[in-house]
């Protein structure tokens, strides 16, 4: 059976992340996690926060705090709001603090340097005779050479979005103290991209490496890595910077130098494994999962990640060829990166308030129906956006109408006609259209979310709801119950102890999505929940009934699952980020 490396973006320690940031690589990637588990399939979900790079010093140093002390505020920050998402990693990591990390990303450096994939050159650079260092991108402020904005970044313009190389900006200034830098030669490493696409990332990528192998990739993956590949540059993967990781020290100019944030970033996957592995008790546990062929490794992202992902850090791993212990690395098997996530038609923006206060939200509303609601509107194919309305109506209309009223209209049922017991059941089902529509539905989920396609997933679990809705409703187990004739009793004993089966599959099918609402729902189902375990997925609803549910289960008491959203806070909510603007 193959096992199943999951990552999702290291998040920068360096700022709040929001919901646009758990739709497009947390959630899919727990949902994808939480579904294998239960399949039984081995799993490891790991993530931390990307602790080094030009954005983090640059805004520590605004703020007067020293480099560690800033990233570990940012760490502890981001990790309340996965976890009140209820996102399962098994490891949270961080590239600063991870005993392996700074270790690994220098191997990886000294072994394509050794190979012939990295090379250094000299070149100009700005640097500042006030501070006397070199002053990286970032760290600048000139005039755009395309569009002649004076206040252009050293690594962008933020009017014409022009890429910008800082050698380039006219009349440049230190963004830390004003003052004028020269330039001045310095040494850095570039990695030779091109190289590594002649010697297998090109032939990997187009699925001619049968070492290698990957899924499909998404459209949106492959129209970008395609047009980078046309045109493959050498890339510099050394800065002038007091905070990263070190250039080998045995290496002539690496004295001020750390590695780009970009090279050591995703080789936090690596140093994250290999710590787990350590708390596991065996260090070299990390190898089954790095340098075996029946491992997938599948990283979620951001589609301004894609590049890195599929194209950098893929090159950086073949690059490796045996130098571990003479053992290959495995390539990623799919990037199923999405699209960005706005809110109520805009970026989300916390600094000028356009985002969601998280203790407010989740003071008011469940983790659950946010899951829910942030994958009916996934980014899969497209920027998509989060509104108050279609939070409200996936609470209200689906959530609550359709799933969590079929639990409450059977369980009460079951509670008053049945004394909250499995009535005897003799009847069958085979052929009625409702159940075997539902069950289809219900097998569909699992294929769907393998195939990393969610949203298809959570219509598939609402039309099963719909369903099995119509089959309650068809069947009119409240009018078979009045009735004196023996065998309408037994019907209506037949149609509950249907209901209460589906009710139990539901509670698993909803899981990777709703983990929440699945458990509360297990705990409502009583012992009639007790026999399947919780954690299996099995195979019902591929287009096979649940099996009976054992006669006379005690049923626990019935709660409502997801309360309804009131129009008047709804409307609060979005006067609240109306005023912000
Ligand atoms: O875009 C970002 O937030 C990056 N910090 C993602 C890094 S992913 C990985 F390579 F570490
Ligand atoms: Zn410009």
């Amino acid at each position: 059976m193959v096992r199943h490396l999951i990552t999702s973006a290291l998040p920068y320690a360096n700022g709040p992340i929001h919901f646009g940031h758990v739709a497009g690589a947390y959630l899919p990637a727990d949902i994808y996690a939480r579904y294998l588990r239960m399949c039984g399939e081995e799993v490891l979900y790991l993530c931390g926060t990307d602790e080094h790079g030009v954005a983090i010093t640059l805004r520590a140093e605004q703020e007067g705090m020293d480099f560690r002390s800033y990233v570990d505020r940012w760490h502890g920050e981001i990790k309340e709001l996965f976890d009140r998402f209820g996102i399962s990693f098994d490891i949270w990591s961080g590239t600063a603090r991870c005993p392996h990390h700074a270790k690994a990303s220098r191997r990886f450096f000294r072994v394509l340097l050794e190979r012939g994939f990295v090379f250094d050159r000299t070149d100009d650079q700005w640097y500042s005779e006030s501070l006397a260092r070199f002053l990286p991108d970032r760290y600048l402020q000139g005039t755009c050479h395309e569009c002649g904005f004076e206040q252009a970044r050293g690594d962008e313009c933020p009017r014409c979005g022009t890429w910008i190389d800082s050698i380039r900006l006219g009349d440049p200034i230190c963004t830390i103290d004003g003052s004028h830098p020269v330039l001045k030669q310095t040494k850095h490493w570039f990695i030779d991209l091109p190289r590594l696409q002649q010697e297998g990332l090109q032939k990997w990528y187009q699925g001619d490496d049968a070492d290698h192998p990957h899924g499909p990739w998404k459209p949106n993956v492959d129209g970008h890595v395609k047009a980078m590949l046309r045109d493959l540059q050498p890339r510099p993967i050394t800065r002038d910077l007091p905070w990263g990781v070190p250039v080998p020290e045995e290496l002539d100019g690496a004295e001020g130098k750390v590695l780009y944030v970009w090279f050591d970033a995703p080789i936090g996957y690596l140093s994250a494994t290999m710590e787990w592995a350590e708390q596991q008790g065996d260090a070299e546990a990390w190898r089954t999962w790095w340098q075996s062929d029946d491992t997938r490794m599948v990283h979620f992202i951001g589609k301004d990640n894609i590049a890195f992902h599929v194209v950098v850090f893929p090159s950086m791993l073949l690059g490796q060829g045996d130098a571990w212990d003479g053992a290959p690395f495995l390539l990623p098997w799919n990037v199923p990166a999405n699209e960005f996530y706005n809110l109520q038609g805009r970026k989300f923006n916390t600094s000028s308030g356009w985002y969601l206060d998280n203790d407010s939200f989740f003071s008011q509303y469940s983790a659950d129906a946010a899951r829910f609601y942030l994958v009916t509107t996934l980014p899969e194919t497209a920027d998509s956006e989060f509104t108050w309305e279609g939070f409200q109506n996936a609470n209200n209309a689906l959530l609550a109408d359709k799933f969590g009223n079929f639990a409450s209209r059977v369980l009460k049922f079951a509670d008053k006609r049945f004394s909250n017991r499995v009535p005897a059941a003799v009847g069958c089902f085979d052929h009625d259209p409702d159940l075997a529509a539902a069950d289809t539905a219900l097998g569909e989920v699992g294929p769907h979310i393998r195939a990393f396609s969610f949203r298809a997933a959570a219509r598939s679990l609402m039309l099963a709801c719909d369903r099995l809705n119509q089959f309650f409703d068809g069947k009119a187990p409240w009018k078979l119950v009045r009735s004196e004739d023996p065998q309408k009793l037994q019907a209506c004993a037949d149609v509950i102890e249907r209901c209460i089966a589906y009710l139990e599959l539901l509670s698993r099918r909803f899981a990777p999505l709703c983990p929440g609402a699945a458990a509360q729902l297990r705990q409502m189902l009583g012992e009639a929940a007790n026999e399947a375990d919780a954690s299996c997925w099995g195979d019902e609803g591929q287009g096979n009934a649940p099996a009976r549910i054992k006669q006379n289960s005690l049923l626990g008491a019935a709660e409502l699952l997801f309360p309804k959203i009131e129009d008047r806070a709804v409307a609060a909510e979005i006067a609240r980020l109306e005023a912000s603007d």
